[in-house]
């Protein structure tokens, strides 16, 4: 009976000694603080390793599942003794493994407890801001100004036809502002509109006479881009018709405009001018924000600014957008929004504007 087993207790000391040689490395995290560790992702792996230690040493096929059962095998009289020995080997291998275990999940459950920890104390992340672009901002100022007067803000297409581009506007065939030289031509008979003087006729199909509105918007001309020019710029398109209207309604509406946009001293003055559109025509000037008149670099030296330009709508408008010239009559004008934000703001070049670099951008907060 003997004769199958070499010497239980030499099975169980090599068993014991085996599992030392395994467990030394686990011992450490007992005996220091962290025994090293240095991450969870460490202390995790380690976790495993020593599950699987454990079966291999405490298992059902380990050497000492073995050694228990040759217990009742051996002569009567060492059984006592080598059921003990049996029984210290696999608790010092259990106790160990488990001591182990509770220092490694210990620092498991603290790293990750400090991983999910929040510091209140640290400065929350500021998310940047966003802000209106400098020609927004102007355009809300323009509006803001004409719709405290009653006018209404129109908004229309920057595809146009022919006929609203040119034919209603009272632009004869064969006129220079009908060149694909200056017009973005589309498909046969569209254009990308040249100005927004469009919109006059528009509104007026849309809401009859009377009528006063505003119309901002881009507008496109086959221009080289330069410092004083771009293909796409904005105007504000104004129209005001109504029984009666005259020249003096359209010299103290701009003359209004201008003290509310620049200041009350702020004096306008107006050029005979030329647009098919309108009859009379005229360009209006303002006197220089910076100088009052007295000529400085802004405006050239010449005490004044350019403000746009205007007239008495022309009765084939009128006509073309069956509003009845005998009984109205009505003023237009037509600004640049683009070409006074850079005259406020100095801009040397009109470009910048329509770059969109946000270190130019952000000096407009
Ligand atoms: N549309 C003209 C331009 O782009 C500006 C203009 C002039 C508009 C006279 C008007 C006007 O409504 O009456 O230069």
């Amino acid at each position: 009976m003997t004769g199958q087993v070499n010497d239980p207790v030499k099975e169980v000391e090599s068993a014991r000694e085996a599992f030392e040689r395994e467990f030394e490395r686990f011992a450490r995290f007992t005996s220091e603080a962290g025994g090293g560790l240095s991450s969870l992702k460490d202390a995790e792996s380690e976790l495993r390793g020593l599950a699987e230690l454990r079966v291999r040493h405490a298992g059902k096929k380990s050497a000492i599942a073995a050694a228990k059962k040759l217990i009742g095998r051996v002569p009567a009289e060492q059984r006592a003794s080598f059921g003990q020995l049996v029984q210290t080997a696999e608790a010092h291998i259990t106790d160990s493994v488990n001591a182990a275990e509770l220092a490694l999940k210990t620092f498991i459950e603290t790293a990750r407890t400090a991983r999910e920890s929040i510091d209140v104390t640290i400065p929350g992340r500021r998310p940047r801001a966003g802000h209106l672009h400098p020609i927004t901002l102007m355009r809300q100022r323009i509006e803001d100004i004409f719709v405290s007067l009653g006018y209404a803000v129109e908004d229309d297409r920057e595809i146009e036809t022919d006929f609203y581009n040119f034919d209603a506007l009272n632009i004869p065939e064969g006129h220079p502002a009908r060149d694909p030289q200056d017009t973005f031509y589309t498909t046969q008979g569209h254009a990308l509109r040249s100005q927004t003087s469009t919109v006059q006729i528009h509104a007026m199909q849309r809401r009859g006479a009377p009528v006063r509105m505003i119309a901002p918007g881009r507008v496109f001309r086959r221009d080289t881009p330069d410092p004083t020019h771009n293909p796409m710029f904005y105007q504000v398109e104004g129209l005001c018709v109504d029984r009666g209207i005259t020249m003096a309604h359209l010299k103290g509406t701009l003359a209004e405009f201008v003290h509310r946009l620049f200041g009350p001293e702020t004096r306008t003055r107006f050029r005979p001018s030329y647009f098919p559109f309108t009859e009379p025509s005229a360009e209006v000037d303002y006197s220089c924000f910076n100088c009052s008149g007295d000529g400085c670099r802004i405006c050239k030296w010449s005490g004044w600014i350019e403000l746009g330009g205007s007239g008495m709508v022309h009765p084939n408008v009128l006509r073309a957008a069956h509003v009845d010239p005998e009984e109205f009559t009505g003023f237009a004008f037509g600004l640049g929004i683009d070409r006074t934000c850079a005259r406020i703001y100095e801009l040397d070049d009109i470009r910048l504007l329509f770059e969109n670099d946000v270190r130019f951008l952000e000096q407009f907060r």
